[in-house]
């Protein structure tokens, strides 16, 4: 598909680098006119790893795993962060979360396999997805995963068998759709009724179903979980869902005699994608999720549950940003300009495929001011390839290196192999020094598994 059709009334901001606020990771600098990030100067990194590159700042990493874990512990000691691994998960980060205390949530089997492969405890491993395989299951419950998210009745069935058959009884959650509509792009909006995810709401299906849930043997409901989406900026959102999902809690004891011990409400909390997006701290949504359920406890007297939550994206993007190469630039007059970079789609798809916006600047430029207004446009056989629509740049040359910010979630863990391009490297930065933490794919790794 095509790009929509550039606004050509758009004007270019003139910002310089270190004027995009909350997009830039934490140790951003610029020293005489370069990008630095972890004290790393972002045209030597470049070119020293090659490009298409992500990096990822990692102090800004922990910082933000260390502010999710406090903040929620000084509001609500009995809580947990659990981070969802898909918004960007590789073994290094899942090291981290580890010695930083959270807990992490994996999708499906893969994810699985990355957290047991260094060492996470399985009882801190959440296992969630809409349609886990049985192999995915047997591994999980053998390995003693600590809570399944359960997503159906079918797979409450499966779970039930395959716990009985190796003799154990797994703590599940059941995944509510809150039917709450959070205001963000329907792609990721996943808590309102009509979504593949969880139990529906409607007609009080979920409520009828803890019947099922409470008489099936090898498992125990140990909570449940809701997410209502992604890239929220709308704290009231969570607000409105800890109150569906409380008063749940309160009608299952009240009609089931049974005590809803943990309570989940998942991720979402948006992140400035650009330097005008104002989104909630950290410390804003702890506020408001741990009053809101604290509140709506106390009002129908329901025993304060274990809270957990369980960011993906509000932990990682902004750590993140992507290095690419510039090498081909045409301007077609009352249309847009393209500057063509040497990535695109397989590293980074949530343009094309959401509309994502993203600010980009030119690292060995980063003191001017961005002057012009580009596309950045991907290396693939596809129309619709960009990484970024229509936003402001310093003036582009060849060989200039571009970074585009905010890209740490969902872009890594999204890549293809598309055209047989080979993934990017992963590269941590900290104090003056880079490391590889996943090194760049070859076109080995890309056709080796072929026959
Ligand atoms: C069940 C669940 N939990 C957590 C997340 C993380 O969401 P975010 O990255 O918006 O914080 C997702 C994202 O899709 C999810 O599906």
């Amino acid at each position: 598909m095509a790009l929509p059709a550039s606004d050509l009334t758009k004007q270019p901001d003139n910002r310089t680098t270190m004027e995009l606020g909350a997009v830039l990771p934490r140790t951003a600098e610029v020293n005489d006119g370069h990008l630095f990030i972890g004290g790393v100067d972002m045209v030597e990194l470049a070119r020293e790893q090659g490009t298409a590159l992500y990096v990822y700042d990692e102090e800004d990493l922990l910082a933000r795993m260390r502010t999710y874990r406090d903040s929620f512990h000084a509001l609500y000691p009995n809580s947990d962060v659990v981070y969802a691994s898909k918004a960007f998960l590789n073994k290094e980060v899942a090291r981290m979360a580890q010695r930083e205390g959270l807990c992490l949530d994996v999708s499906g089997g893969g994810e699985f396999a990355c957290s047991q492969m260094v060492g996470f405890p399985a009882s801190r491993v959440f296992m969630h997805g809409n349609n886990k395989t049985p192999r995915e299951l047997r591994e999980a419950i053998s390995a003693g995963v600590g809570r399944i998210i359960i997503d159906s009745r079918i797979e409450l069935g499966r779970i039930s068998e395959i716990a009985g058959e190796l003799g154990v009884v797994q703590d599940i959650y059941m995944r509510i759709t809150p039917g709450v509509e959070a205001d963000t792009h329907e792609y990721i909006r996943t808590g309102c009724e009509d979504s593949k995810f969880g139990f529906t709401m409607n007609d009080d299906f979920a409520f009828r179903c803890v019947a099922d849930v409470l008489a099936a043997p090898n498992v125990r409901l140990a909570g449940l979980h809701c997410h209502i989406g992604s890239q929220i900026f709308a704290l009231h959102s969570f607000k409105e869902a800890a109150a569906v999902m409380v008063n749940l809690m309160a009608r299952i004891e009240a009609a089931y005699g049974y005590r809803i011990e943990e309570l989940d409400l998942g991720g979402g909390l948006g992140i400035a994608y650009t330097a005008d997006d104002k989104p909630s701290t950290i410390e804003q949504f702890a506020e408001m999720t741990t009053t809101a359920v604290k509140e709506c406890c106390a009002e129908l007297g329901v025993s304060l549950p274990r809270l957990l939550v369980e960011p993906g994206r509000s932990l990682v993007a902004n750590a993140g940003v992507t290095l690419y190469t510039i090498g081909i630039l045409k301007t077609l007059p009352g249309i847009r300009k393209y500057v063509a970079v040497d990535g695109g789609m397989s590293d980074n798809i949530r343009t094309a495929l959401y509309h994502a916006v993203y600010e980009p600047a030119i690292a060995n430029k980063a003191d001017q001011p961005r002057t012009e207004i580009v596309t950045l446009a991907g290396k693939h056989c596809e129309s619709g390839d960009a990484v970024v629509v229509d936003m402001p740049l310093q003036h582009p040359d060849l060989g200039d290196i571009v970074c585009v910010f905010g890209t740490g979630a969902y872009c890594y863990a999204m890549a293809s192999n598309y055209n047989g391009q080979p993934r990017p490297a992963v590269v941590f930065v900290r104090d003056g020094q880079a490391r590889v933490v996943t090194r760049r794919e070859t076109y080995a790794d890309v056709f080796g598994r072929d026959i």
